[in-house]
């Protein structure tokens, strides 16, 4: 006799693992990057919990900053990395690389505009949440267009062996960013004519 499909929580959780993908495609760019945006959603969420009734209004500033800090420097470090690995590699393989290139870099600086405001503000201050509240609605809308264009065009014009290696080469940016301060905003069209002069020829970067 067949067996039934399990309901309720074990259902959910097993439709949830059926749908995952072979274990070396964690390192496919394009889902690679799906989990960083993952992070950055559970990131801004995780700013909502800490006002919650049951955190004490005097622990606001504090746990604030312990979960906002890290997401400021993770939301950089993406950024800069897709710019060092994804961006080149979209211009290479994708079709319509250059208009969402143009896009994204210019979505980068907006998040990275809102991200120094708030540095210039307590935690938890009005003008802080401001920017904050800036930062996730430039994020948000920037995640969406690469969800539902850059990353497209990179998966229907790339094999799984050049997106796995497109992966390894962006985890490796991501380790060596790790400690480098922000280096402020990258002027989309210069980076599109940098990378355009270098041509496809350029092996994928992997120190
Ligand atoms: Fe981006
Ligand atoms: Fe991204």
């Amino acid at each position: 006799m067949a067996r039934s499909p399990p309901t309720g929580t074990r259902g959910y959780l097993a439709a949830v693992n059926s749908a995952r993908q072979p274990a070396d495609d964690l390192v496919d760019i394009t889902d690679l990057i799906l989990t960083e945006h993952d992070a950055f959603r559970r990131g801004f969420a995780a700013l909502d919990k800490v006002l919650g009734p049951d955190v004490e209004p005097s622990q606001h500033a504090r746990r604030l900053s312990e979960v906002w800090l890290p997401l400021a420097a993770h939301l950089e470090r993406h950024a800069a990395a897709e710019e060092e690995v994804v961006f080149p590699a979209l211009l290479r393989f994708g079709n319509n690389a250059e208009h969402e290139t143009l896009d994204a870099v210019g979505d980068h600086n907006d998040i990275r505009d809102a991200v120094r405001e708030a540095a210039q503000h307590p935690a938890g201050s009005p003008d802080w949440w401001k920017a904050v509240d800036r930062a996730r609605a430039e994020n948000s809308h920037h995640m969406t267009e690469e969800e539902d264009e850059a990353l497209p065009d990179l998966r229907r014009h790339t094999t799984r062996e050049q997106r796995l290696e497109i992966g390894l080469a962006f985890l490796s940016a991501m380790a060596r960013l790790r400690d480098r301060p922000p280096t402020g905003n990258t002027d989309p069209r210069e980076f599109l004519a940098r990378h355009r002069q270098r041509g496809s020829a350029e092996p994928l970067r992997r120190s």
